[in-house]
């Protein structure tokens, strides 16, 4: 939620933040503001709505002059959006502007105590009682710890009495060319430069300056002038600071020739399916292999169980893991949602192995659940896109996506790039068990040959784009599969209802009828994956019910297979594959299913209503 980005340096700070802005609003985009530190004086320029008709319009209409400053995209907590719940928030003596991620869980308890001293605040959120909190600590600093800018000394005090989450960046006026930032819970990195330095939620916002970049920890307190930078600590350990170069470019963050991010980062998939093979397949051993998953052969053949925490689409793409693990190596396997993880108290054995899935490696939930695991003393793995993120960070290995920055909201090229990594892991697994060099070898190679099957899909996207336009006027919509595509049923309903907001539903095909055929009617259609796998004839009598009662069918199918098509209303065609691979090609054909569908109904496809790519709070 909400993206951060400072500057401080020879620069206009205005036009940088407003870049780093656009680059950020995927994080959320209720409303944006900036702080710019002039001449003795600190300007606020903030609006609802997204930058461009809000705070771009703005900063057009009444630029601000000054070398250093902040701004933030929020995703409102407290506080609906608007123009005074916008960020940045000024202390009581409007020296003082804070823009934060998170929440101040003991905000109205702080407030409570800063009314009754005389405060006055302008809006409904928890984060102005922050800023008011940071502006009482610097009027009454007395002294300051050596080496300690009074600024940072201040923000830390104010801190020590939070409760919550927050990644946060402070100006003031009296401490001009000066940034103070902070992080629990999430993220928040420097962006390391040449007589300039950065500030920002993610690295999407500074790459197009510098590639260099410290992610900061938990608990540490920066100091950004141009020149330099010091990372102190709340008092729980030694900050540490480690510059990182990012693997990807500018270039790679930009929309380039698609209308929206969504259909770029789906047209990405052939490549981004190779990234996530690269150096990863074995045919000689029959085996894949990982160069960070930090456990012995032993260890990972002692494991005897797996718990896979997870939100969303990582959530679905955990359920394939289990059918994998499952299938390959005959472990046990548990797909929890994050969320209900962190809290439940499952029993965990010495020998389960938790395994969390996350494209941002910052998502608040599956963060928690990660550590709540480590916290029980258990070896913690993350498949993870981020590197540097907090997740690839406090686990104890894991396996990198490199698919590149996604944008888009709706997530896409993550899911197929982690269901390759899991297919990779649990063949790992397998034949450290008892999975046979034959059949380890003829799913490795059904593997490689992924990426230009996807292509064929793809290259189909002119004729479901025509279909999609058919059903776009639907209120409701199922999605039906067996097995393996089970979870890319569940999969295809959350892409569409996120981006179309179509109520969507995703069932095991047999499930049907055990209530949710009720709904079906002739204006509600239903997506059956169908691929010629062991349960196709199964899959095909949950399609004739589905028949039977006018519902209108959309099938996705295998290349060759035309008898199903006269069941069906449309047909989709995927190509041949294996039947634990087919997730990764049946997705194909419903993400851009609900891209189109989407537009159509004019949906803003890239930033959805009520979202934001990365869910840093709970
Ligand atoms: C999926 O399209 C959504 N954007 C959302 O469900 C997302 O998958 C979820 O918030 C988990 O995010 P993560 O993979 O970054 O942890
Ligand atoms: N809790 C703060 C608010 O509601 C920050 C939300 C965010 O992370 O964008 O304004």
């Amino acid at each position: 939620m909400c993206g951060i980005i400072g500057y401080v340096g020879k620069r206009q700070a205005s036009p940088i933040l407003l870049e780093g802005l656009r680059r950020l609003e995927y994080r959320g985009y209720d409303s944006a503001g900036v702080a710019v530190i002039g001449a003795d004086t600190l300007v606020t320029r903030k609006r609802k709505g997204k930058i461009e008709e809000g705070l771009g319009t703005l900063l057009g209409q009444s630029p601000v002059a000054g070398h250093c400053g902040i701004g933030h995209t929020r995703w409102a907590t407290h506080g609906p959006p608007s123009d005074e719940n916008s960020h940045p928030h000024l202390d009581r003596a409007s020296r003082v502007a804070v823009v934060h991620n998170g929440v101040i869980e003991n905000y109205d308890r702080i407030k409570e105590r800063l009314v009754a001293a005389g405060h006055h605040f302008h809006s409904a959120t928890d984060t102005e009682v922050l800023a008011h909190l940071i502006g009482e600590h610097l009027a009454r600093l007395t002294s300051v710890p050596e080496g300690t800018h009074p600024l940072a000394a201040a923000v830390a005090n104010a801190l020590r009495e939070v409760i919550g989450t927050y990644g946060i960046a402070v100006v003031a006026v009296d401490y001009p060319g000066t940034i103070v930032g902070a992080r629990r819970g999430s993220p928040l990195l420097i962006g390391v430069g040449e007589g300039e330095n950065y500030l920002a939620s993610d690295a999407a916002a500074v790459v197009a300056h510098t590639r260099q970049v410290v992610y900061l920890n938990d608990y540490d307190v920066v100091t950004l002038t141009a020149d330099d930078f010091a990372v102190t600590n709340l008092g729980t350990e030694t900050a540490k600071v480690q510059i990182t170069r990012l693997e990807f470019d500018a270039e790679a963050a930009e929309r380039g020739p698609y209308p929206h991010f969504m259909l770029k980062e789906i047209f990405e998939q052939p490549q981004t399916v190779r990234n996530a093979l690269r150096g990863r397949v074995d045919l000689e051993e029959a085996t894949a292999k990982f160069g960070g998953l930090n456990m012995t052969t032993a260890e990972l053949r002692a494991v005897d169980r797996v718990v896979i925490a997870a939100c969303g689409t990582s959530w679905h793409a955990a359920l394939v893991g289990e059918y994998l693990l499952e299938e390959f190596a005959h472990l046990p396997c548990e797909v929890e949602y994050a969320s209900e993880f962190r809290y439940r108290n499952a029993p965990l054995d010495k020998h389960t192995l938790l395994l969390v899935i996350t494209q941002s490696g910052e998502t608040a939930d599956t963060l928690a659940g990660l550590r709540e695991a480590k916290r029980r003393g258990h070896k913690a793995l993350a498949i993870c896109n981020v590197v540097g993120s907090t997740i690839a960070r406090e686990a104890d290995g894991g396996i990198y996506l490199h698919a590149g920055p996604e944008i888009g909201v709706a997530s896409t090229k993550a899911f197929t790039s982690q269901v390759t990594a899991l297919t990779l892991l649990a063949l790992l697994m397998g034949r450290i068990r008892m999975l046979s060099h034959p059949r380890g070898n003829q799913l490795l190679r059904a593997l490689e040959a992924i990426p230009d099957q996807i292509q064929r899909i793809l290259d189909q996207n002119e004729r479901i784009r025509q279909i999609a336009l058919k059903y776009a006027a639907a209120e409701d919509f199922f999605f039906i599969g067996r097995q393996y595509n089970f979870p890319v049923a569940l999969e295809g309903a959350l892409k569409l209802k996120e981006i179309s907001y179509i109520h969507a539903e995703g069932y095991p095909a047999a499930e049907m009828k055990h209530g949710p055929i009720a709904m079906i009617d002739e204006r509600t259609p239903t997506v059956v994956l169908a691929p010629n796998d062991a349960l196709y004839d199964k899959t095909q009598s949950n399609l004739q019910e589905i028949k039977a009662r006018k519902g209108p069918i959309i099938v996705i199918a295998t290349e060759g297979n035309t008898r199903i098509a006269e069941a069906a209303d449309d047909i989709l065609y995927v190509p041949a594959t294996l039947d634990p691979l087919y997730p990764l090609l049946n997705v194909i054909p419903l993400q851009l299913l609900a891209y189109h569908i989407a537009v159509a109904r004019g949906c803003d496809v890239d930033k959805p209503r009520n979202l934001a790519k990365s869910v840093t709070v709970e």
